[in-house]
């Protein structure tokens, strides 16, 4: 398995094959087994250590690489970054530096900004650097799981469709799935306002909406995004919410053009009634959201264990 996994790190979906994507999702197959056994915890990454180094908030990415890591048997250290020598002016690149000086195996880091566990990476002497989230950029365990969970509802992601709507100009959500669905052979459509639209994403073939009735005709899965208030400069987002829900939230009217079979997915956190009906957000029928976030840690521990037990 490892040969099929030749990275050190993770740092984003765009430069893995569809081959090595492929190698974690038949691995997080296991894991998911596991997690559901009665003795959840197994050896494998005995005497390794992971660092979760979150300078963005975090519910479900940071607890479920800590327990990803512990169920395979490593120590976890959380920073909490709000006590960290970085509010005493120590450079980022100091903070890993000294964390790396630590020989740690793994360093999980979530930042606002671009681009920073690419830069950071090449600096590690010890430690696999992977991608929690990194600004607009990418989030690619994210997408990971969203592909684990789509398979465990359709039998392949060659030709099915996914529209993923709302907030796609601020998402690393939406860019990773579109590099790893287009390279799994899904047909992906982003369907936003034209003020979230992203028009660098032509090359991937990705078709483009504004009509939620449109974008959803037969589609076979729907993922809606969290408007990211936090990426926009203050009174950028000029809509009321009410309005923007009554475009583009999604509820079970919207939802009736898609195929009868569809699944509702969500990154989280969710906002209620605003990107998404409430009612419909707890639809069994339709809504795979708890399903993702229990998935974010079986497919957490396959990069983990394809990372650090080389
Ligand atoms: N989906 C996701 O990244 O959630 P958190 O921000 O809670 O980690």
């Amino acid at each position: 398995m490892a040969s099929s996994f030749p990275h050190r790190h993770l740092i984003d979906i765009e430069r893995l094959s569809a081959a090595e994507i492929e190698s974690i999702l038949t691995l997080a197959k296991q894991y998911a087994e596991q997690s559901r056994a009665p003795q959840k915890k197994i050896n494998k990454l005995n005497g390794k250590t992971v660092v979760n180094l979150f300078f963005e908030p975090s519910t479900r990415t940071r607890t479920s690489f800590e327990i990803a890591a512990k169920r395979l048997g490593a120590d976890v250290v959380n920073i909490p970054v709000e006590h960290s020598s970085s509010k005493k002016g120590e450079t980022l690149l100091d903070t890993v530096l000294n964390l790396d000086a630590m020989q740690i195996d793994a360093l999980v880091i979530r930042h606002s900004e671009d681009g920073i566990p690419q830069f950071v990476a090449p600096h590690m002497k010890s430690a696999s650097v992977i991608n929690a989230g990194d600004g607009k950029h990418e989030h690619p365990t994210q997408a990971l799981l969203d592909a684990f969970t789509m398979l465990r509802h359709k039998k392949s992601l060659k030709g099915l469709v996914v529209a993923i709507c709302g907030d796609i100009a601020h998402s690393r959500v939406a860019r990773s799935n579109a590099h790893l669905l287009t390279k799994l052979g899904a047909k992906v459509r982003f369907i936003a306002p034209s003020y979230f639209a992203a028009p660098n994403f032509t090359n991937l073939g990705i078709e483009t909406f504004e009509d939620m009735k449109e974008g959803l005709k037969d589609a076979d899965v729907v993922m809606m995004l969290r408007i990211q208030h936090e990426r926009m400069a203050e009174g950028e987002f000029a809509v009321s919410l009410k309005d923007y829900h009554q475009r583009f939230g999604l509820d079970a009217k919207k939802l009736a053009v898609a195929k009868p079979d569809v699944i509702v997915m969500h990154p989280g956190p969710i906002n209620r009634d605003v990107e998404i009906a409430s009612s419909l957000a707890d639809d069994p029928k339709y809504s795979v959201l708890l399903e993702q976030t229990e998935m974010g840690v079986a497919i957490r521990m396959a990069v983990l264990d394809l990372l650090l037990s080389k």
